[in-house]
């Protein structure tokens, strides 16, 4: 199964992917991830990526397209994987398209979570992630069971992301509007567009992507 997890910041994406992943034996395919750790590894792209991330503006089509088009011929995602944060332009939806055609492959269905913008700036300032494990939380929505202890891997070391600034959100709204939001049209006029009420706790959203599945 291939899918597209597509929604603006915080709308949870990452969130749900992960469980996708854990359920399905899909891949997690985070262009945001990626960079982040790019920019950790402090490799050529890193360095072009992270004045741009912090910024809150996208990252060029021809470094994320880059990104995605070696990593899908690894072997982890024969079996499938979820597009969490890519394409995020018609630019990169055309070379996607482009990359699957040529390996004979096809896209199951594009997931729009539509969200509020009203609710996205106290997700986004609320979440933190597990600086071992890389698993996700929220401070309110989606605390660990022990605090300050990882759920998954029992890590007392957590991370919080450098653009999860309430002034950083505006920008990132504004090019998901502007640049991403444009693809929903695209991908309706292929009749793989479904949608789901991210604005639901995280358990229901994660019951009507289920059912979203269940009916491909
Ligand atoms: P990226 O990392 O993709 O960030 P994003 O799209 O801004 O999305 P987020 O990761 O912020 O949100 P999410 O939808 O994953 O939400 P989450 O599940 O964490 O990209 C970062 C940057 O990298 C970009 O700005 C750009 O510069 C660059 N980039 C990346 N890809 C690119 C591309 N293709 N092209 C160009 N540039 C690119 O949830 C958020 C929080 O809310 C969490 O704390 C979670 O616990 C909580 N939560 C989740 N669901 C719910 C719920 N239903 N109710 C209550 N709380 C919830
Ligand atoms: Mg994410
Ligand atoms: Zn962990």
């Amino acid at each position: 199964m291939r899918l597209i997890l597509l929604g603006p910041p915080g709308a949870g994406k990452g969130t749900q992917a992960q469980r996708l992943t854990a359920k399905h034996g899909l891949v997690q395919l985070s262009t945001g991830d990626m960079l982040r750790a790019a920019v950790k590894a402090g490799t050529a792209i890193g360095l072009k990526a992270k004045a741009v991330m912090d910024s809150g503006a996208l990252v060029s089509d021809e470094i994320v397209v880059g990104i995605i088009a070696e990593r899908i011929d690894q072997p982890d995602c024969r079996k499938g994987f979820i597009l969490d944060g890519f394409p995020r332009t018609t630019k990169q939806a055309e070379a996607l398209d482009k990359m699957l055609a040529e390996r004979k492959l096809r896209l199951d269905a594009v997931i729009e979570m539509k969200v509020n913008d009203s609710v996205l700036v106290e997700r986004i300032t609320g979440r933190f992630t597990c600086a071992k494990c890389g698993a996700g939380y929220h401070d309110k929505f989606q605390p660990t069971r022990q605090p300050g202890v990882c759920d998954r891997c029992g890590s007392n070391e957590f991370t919080r992301r450098a653009d999860d600034k309430a002034e950083t959100v505006v920008p990132r709204l504004k090019a998901y509007h502007e640049q991403t939001a444009p693809l929903l049209p695209y991908y309706e006029g292929r009749g793989i567009l479904r949608q789901v009420d991210g604005m639901a706790d995280i358990d229901d959203v994660t019951g009507q992507i289920e059912a979203v599945l269940a009916s491909l």
